[in-house]
């Protein structure tokens, strides 16, 4: 496949009209971006992966307060981590979150890395939370797309076309970076982006368009529920979690064949979670870990 060609007068024309959105409508008061601390706008960007922003904005200043450093995550309990993430769902971003606290404290003497590979070393961390860390933390560029600017680019110069692939994009938005503000910029593509989402809804045309499936009755309902009885009860038997799903899905699954079918992965989804670290098994009761 052939790059796209853009003249520069197009391609001018788009960068001006992200900025000038970005300057009447762009999102100037979300938290994260009124700090340069990288601990806190890298919790931010593992928060905003899989969570609408105004639960983030909710969750990020409690966790902050909680774990106001790379040290202090690095040394909690796996209890008060998943507890205090409660809320966000994907709940395995809290274990990974802790894991990288612990990576930076033990082999970047604490302090977070300002290059994408050594970033993307790190648990939790992928190309696009790398690219985002550098340009949100450190003001360093990088060439990096998510969902919002997934969707800008697609609307704004693939009009005609579906199942467009990521790397059509990115050689255009490296062609837009400014390398002088790549914090500033990538605000503006993501709010702009954001926006065309909102109004046009044409990611969907995307190769990597991606939605989140449906929770009630889904597996992730299932162990979000475990995970979320554990830790109100403390620590709990087998049957007992088992009677206490029994209850919360008669309340939410109209038939006895959908409970049983949810039921054939209870065994497999508490092995599961034992074995990723959520949850740990002594003398017959299952609890999350908490400090001595
Ligand atoms: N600002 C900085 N990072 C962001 C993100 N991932 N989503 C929305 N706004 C942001």
């Amino acid at each position: 496949m052939t790059d796209k060609k853009i003249s520069k007068q197009e391609m001018g024309d788009f960068i001006q009209t992200v900025k000038d959105f970005y300057i009447s409508q762009g999102r100037h008061d979300l938290p994260w971006r009124h700090t340069r601390d990288p601990y806190a706008i890298l919790v931010s960007e593992i928060m905003l992966q899989q969570t609408q922003v105004p639960r983030v904005i909710e969750k990020w200043n409690n966790w902050l307060n909680i774990f106001p450093t790379i040290q202090s995550l690095s040394e909690a309990s796996t209890f008060d981590v998943l507890q205090h993430w409660q809320g966000l769902g994907y709940n395995r971003r809290a274990l990974a979150l802790q894991k990288l606290a612990q990576t930076v404290q033990k082999d970047f003497e604490g302090i977070i890395p300002q290059d994408t590979e050594s970033l993307i070393s790190l648990p939790g961390i992928g190309p696009y939370t790398a690219g985002a860390v550098c340009a949100f933390a450190f003001n360093i560029p990088s060439v990096f797309i998510e969902t919002n600017i997934r969707t800008l680019f697609i609307h704004h110069f693939f009009q005609d076309q579906t199942s467009v692939h990521d790397s059509q994009l990115l050689p255009l938005i490296e062609q837009t970076l400014d390398y002088s503000n790549p914090r500033e910029w990538y605000y503006a593509l993501m709010d702009y982006g954001s926006f065309i989402k909102k109004t046009f809804n044409s990611s969907r045309k995307s190769k990597h368009y991606n939605k989140q499936s449906p929770f009630k009755g889904s597996n992730r309902e299932q162990r979000a529920f475990i995970l979320t009885y554990i830790l109100s009860v403390t620590e709990a038997s087998k049957e007992q979690i088992k009677e206490a799903l029994r209850q919360h899905l008669s309340e939410r699954l109209e038939t006895e064949s959908n409970v049983a079918t949810f039921f054939e992965k209870f065994d497999e989804n508490i092995a599961k979670m034992s074995k990723e670290g959520f949850l740990t098994f002594e003398s017959g009761r299952f609890k999350v870990l908490q400090k001595e």
